[in-house]
């Protein structure tokens, strides 16, 4: 779909024409302002899931009639576009989950328990979503190990003198850190991270929910372990997702749930386990979720281009400025590179109360803790305000955005 000789209205409207979500319709909001939760889905998509539902609805990896191989075809077509998607090198690397938080959970099950022991350290920042904070503090109750957080700066970005101060002290045996924060927008210096967390002996996992999205992702060139991220952030279904992992790494973890499709042989007393991915996918995945990946994806090739790029940053410079200049206005995460994920707070005016006025103006976004409780109490909030913006958004509905904010804010103060 790359329309790349369009005028730059056009070639938006062109990516809005793909997303039927977006022909307007009574009771949705007119302007969808929170990708960041949930991604809207291009017509491939949606088209995609139904087709499968009608002409590949049977189990995975089981059965041996052509139904059966058509749905393990689009099952494995899933998993080969995310493994491309990443510069992973090999299927046996991309295991499909049912989303991020399942990928850190199941990371944290498998390489705690292969890996640590009592007093070892698990290195997160400060700015981690719950996903990347709750798994490894269970893994660390498990084996006596310790969490600790290196600290970010005050503008979001992330104190790499504290971390490295605190890989130097030779206990840290993994980090975990989000390639964009979900609250802060920030783009991590991820490839720093790794090179220096490899100099003290320290794996590393990048939580790529955002940073799929906005970011083009090669595992090899970022250095890291593994890589986590969730299909329906990236316009497929919920339900699907990956966690990426280094080949010599997948083959020495052991697998977490045991069921069905993830073993060799099983006797009555013991079982010897399948190579993975298939080791870590127990029971009957979300199949049609996980092929979906594979249009969604296809769709995300399509359109990650300059003009694209162009567009949001335009978009993010004009909310940065115009939202800098309201009086009591806080921006939470001002360092650059940043991604089209602006959060912020106004004095006077509860962000539970912005986003619900915004939100009867027609502006769906999200406002609260947004899963990350200790990084939102460290700016001494109770929540945030949230714009996450996505390719078919337009300087239109930014520009439509700023004078609704400011007459709320006129009846909220
Ligand atoms: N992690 C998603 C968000 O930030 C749900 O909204």
């Amino acid at each position: 779909m790359p329309i790349i000789t369009l005028g730059m209205d056009k070639y938006i409207e062109q990516i809005r024409s793909c997303f039927p979500f977006l022909r307007a319709s009574g009771g949705k909001p007119v302007v969808y302002f929170d990708s960041a939760a949930t991604s809207q889905k291009p017509e491939a998509v949606i088209d995609f899931v139904k087709d499968s539902m009608v002409e590949a609805n049977a189990n995975v990896h089981r059965a041996v009639y052509g139904l059966a191989e058509m749905s393990t075809l689009r099952y494995e077509a899933g998993r080969e576009a995310a493994r491309n998607l990443l510069g992973a090198e090999e299927r046996y690397e991309t295991v499909l989950t049912s989303g991020t938080t399942a990928s850190i959970n199941l990371l944290a099950m498998s390489l705690g328990e292969l890996l640590l022991k009592s007093g070892d350290v698990i290195l997160l920042s400060e700015g981690e979503h719950h996903s990347n904070i709750v798994p490894w503090q269970m893994a660390a109750a498990r084996k006596d190990a310790v969490v600790r957080y290196f600290p970010i700066n005050p503008d979001g970005s992330w104190n790499m003198e504290e971390a490295e101060r605190i890989l130097s002290e030779g206990k840290v045996r993994i980090v975990s850190a989000a390639h964009i924060s979900n609250v802060l927008g920030i783009v991590n210096p991820v490839r720093r991270l790794a090179e220096t967390a490899h100099r003290y002996g320290a794996l590393v996992h990048l939580d790529g929910a955002q940073g799929i999205v906005h970011q083009k992702v090669d595992v090899k060139q970022l250095q890291c372990d593994f890589y986590s991220f969730s299909g329906h952030k990236l316009y497929a279904l919920t339900g699907s997702g990956i966690l990426y992992g280094r080949k010599e790494l997948m083959d020495k973890m052991p697998p977490v749930f045991g069921g069905g499709e993830m073993v060799d042989t099983v006797t009555y007393q013991s079982t010897t386990y399948a190579e993975s991915p298939l080791k870590f996918e127990a029971g009957t995945p979300n199949f049609i979720a996980a092929a979906s990946l594979a249009p969604a994806i296809e769709f995300v090739n399509s359109i990650r281009n300059d003009q694209v790029h162009e567009n949001e940053q335009k978009m993010i410079d004009y909310l940065m400025y115009e939202l800098q200049n309201i009086e009591g206005l806080r921006i939470y995460g001002t360092a650059a590179p940043k991604a089209p994920v602006i959060s912020f707070t106004v004095e006077g005016a509860h962000h539970s109360d912005i986003a619900t006025l915004l939100g009867k103006m027609g502006f769906a976004l999200r406002s609260g803790l947004l899963c990350s409780e200790p990084l939102i109490n460290k700016f001494g909030q109770t929540g945030v305000v949230r714009i996450s913006l996505a390719p078919y958004n337009t300087m239109e509905e930014c520009e439509a955005f700023i004078p609704a904010l400011h007459r709320i804010l006129k009846m909220l103060r």
